[in-house]
């Protein structure tokens, strides 16, 4: 416990430095800071959080003995791909938010008439597109939000075909409206071409999408 708590402090000193350093590029005379710098800063408070988490839950309820069986353990793997893939995310939104992609492009499901806009690659060399065109960030923003769309609904019917405890039904089924939830807030927020108080909530909603999913991990131990 000792050392794991010596971790989450040393990483919570590397997250007051990664702040000063993002905030050293910008915020002087208008707020706007690198989004390298913001993105890597909200995902180092994403990964501290996780690790909170997963001390706090491993005090509370100690890991269960569920029966190992085969479709138990490829459910195991599906959640780790899952929070994997909500902090892809997590780091696309930070783009997002970074270099303002939200302001442009509101109408879903398509951008500005079509599904694959044909201005994603047009910054050379090719792989600047993925973090300084905000056609391509809110493009790949879009694209794993499909994917999640697909992926946590599947894991939700996969669960359910297996005998678990109530409680990690309820988990899973908490992550499951959890995704509703903040697919909605993300087309509001973009629709209405991010009002304040609808992108905070989008991102508290990141916040607990990302719980749920550690949560049903921690569940399925
Ligand atoms: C499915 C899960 C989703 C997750 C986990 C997620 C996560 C995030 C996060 C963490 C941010 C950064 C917020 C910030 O730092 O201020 C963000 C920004 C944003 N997301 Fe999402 N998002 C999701 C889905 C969507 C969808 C479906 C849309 C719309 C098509 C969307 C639109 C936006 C917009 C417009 C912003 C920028 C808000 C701003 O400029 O402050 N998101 N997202």
């Amino acid at each position: 416990m000792g050392l794991k708590l010596a971790w989450i402090f040393l990483l919570g000193g590397l997250q007051g430095l990664m702040g000063w350093y993002m905030v050293k590029s910008g915020l002087v005379d208008n707020p706007h800071v690198s989004q390298y710098r913001l993105t890597a800063h909200l995902g180092l408070a994403f990964i501290i959080y996780a690790a909170m988490f997963h001390v706090a839950l491993g005090l509370l309820t100690p890991a269960g003995n569920l029966d190992v069986g085969k479709r138990l353990r490829s459910l195991r793997r599906f959640i780790q791909v899952l929070i994997g893939l909500i902090f892809l995310m997590v780091l696309s939104g930070g783009f997002v938010a970074g270099i303002r992609a939200g302001l442009a492009y509101n109408t879903f499901p398509l951008m500005n008439g079509h599904f694959i806009p044909p201005e994603i690659f047009i910054l050379e060399p090719w792989y600047r597109n993925f973090f300084e065109n905000l056609v391509t960030v809110q493009f790949d923003h879009r694209m794993i939000a499909w994917m999640l769309a697909i992926l946590v609904p599947t894991f939700w019917f996969k669960s359910r075909q297996l005998t678990l405890p109530k409680s990690t039904h309820f988990a899973c089924n908490l992550l499951l409206l959890m995704l509703v939830i903040q697919i909605s807030l993300g087309v509001a927020t973009l629709l209405m071409v991010v009002p304040l108080h609808l992108a905070a909530s989008h991102q508290a909603g990141a916040m607990l999408l990302f719980t749920a999913a550690l949560w049903v991990n921690h569940k399925l131990r």
